[in-house]
């Protein structure tokens, strides 16, 4: 409060030292919280008229300006240092835009508008750390076959959380209605937020918001809310189909190691019986020769 007097009076003796005037109009500090990597506009909830002036300072940097006058219709944004490319002014009305804020862009902003008299305006840029989507899984550790009533209940347990965040509200909606909370100021490395549904359709979301922002996520609840019969079922279907692949390998193996063996033993064989038809077959031919020769002699002359 004492701060606050200090910085009016301050701000009072130096306007009137420069102007002369009492017209000085000193609203409060508007406090704006934007989220990192977001844009913040600092309305000045004017119209720029002829003969008015419009300055934006950033601590003791001037960064924007407009003079508008009879025959001037001069206008300045700093487009340099941290506010390279950042900064954009709405000529109309001289609100002042900050994109893609980082750190280095928080702190007062002071708007003086002079016309016929002299407005002061400040606004201290807080920024908060980006909000990440919030998780969404089903809780299965309830779930086992000796759990009562499991396969015959639709019940469905989800939990939803976020990590490395402070200053939120986690909270479990369906459709609008707020269904549970829960919030932290300190840092946390986790927060989560467990929802048990028997009513399986998709309008439920979770919802991790600061006052002025938040992110959303819609969880697929019919897919992941299979029952726990389901959930069982469904892993026993997965073993099946596992244990017939393996089973078929096993077949596959076996069978091509028979094969193997059974051709490994027919080669020998047919070696053998090979070996015997050749001996078989000299002798044939041999005879057979013998015929020819009785037979073609008499044709050849
Ligand atoms: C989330 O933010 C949007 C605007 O960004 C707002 O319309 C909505 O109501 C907010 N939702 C909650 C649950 O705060």
């Amino acid at each position: 409060m004492i701060l606050y007097d200090f910085i009016f009076l301050m701000n009072l003796c130096g306007l009137i030292s420069v102007s002369g005037l009492f017209g000085v109009e000193t609203h409060g500090v508007k406090t704006v919280s934007v989220m990192e990597g977001d844009s913040v506009t600092l309305n000045t909830d004017i119209t720029v008229q002829t003969e008015d002036q419009i300055l934006w300072t950033f601590g003791s940097v001037q960064i924007a300006e407009i003079i508008k006058k009879e025959q001037l219709n001069f206008v300045f944004v700093l487009n340099d240092g941290i506010f390279k490319e950042k900064l954009h002014m709405d000529n109309n009305t001289g609100s002042l835009t900050i994109g893609n804020i980082g750190s280095e862009h928080s702190g007062l902003y002071q708007l003086q508008i002079s016309s016929s008299k002299v407005l002061m305006k400040r606004f201290t840029v807080t920024l908060y750390a980006p909000l990440p989507i919030p998780e969404v899984i089903r809780d299965y550790s309830h779930c086992s076959t000796s759990s009562p009533g499991c396969s015959s209940v639709r019940k469905c347990l989800l939990l939803c959380s976020v990590v490395n965040v402070r200053n939120v509200t986690l909270s479990w909606y369906k459709g609008n209605r707020l269904l549970s909370s829960v919030n932290v100021s300190e840092p946390s490395i986790r927060l989560s937020l467990p929802l048990e549904i028997t009513c399986l359709d998709d309008s439920y979301s979770c919802v991790v918001a600061y006052s002025f922002t938040n992110r959303t996520k819609h969880p697929r609840v019919t897919e992941l809310c299979l029952t726990c019969l389901e959930h069982l079922r469904q892993a026993l279907v997965i073993l099946a189909i596992t244990s017939a692949f393996l089973m078929l390998a096993f077949i596959v193996v076996i069978a091509l190691m028979v094969c193997r063996r059974l051709k490994c033993n027919q080669g020998k064989e047919k070696a053998q019986t090979e070996e015997k038809m050749e001996n078989a077959d000299i002798h044939f031919s041999k005879q057979g020769a013998q015929d020819m020769m009785c037979v073609s002699v008499p044709t050849k002359e």
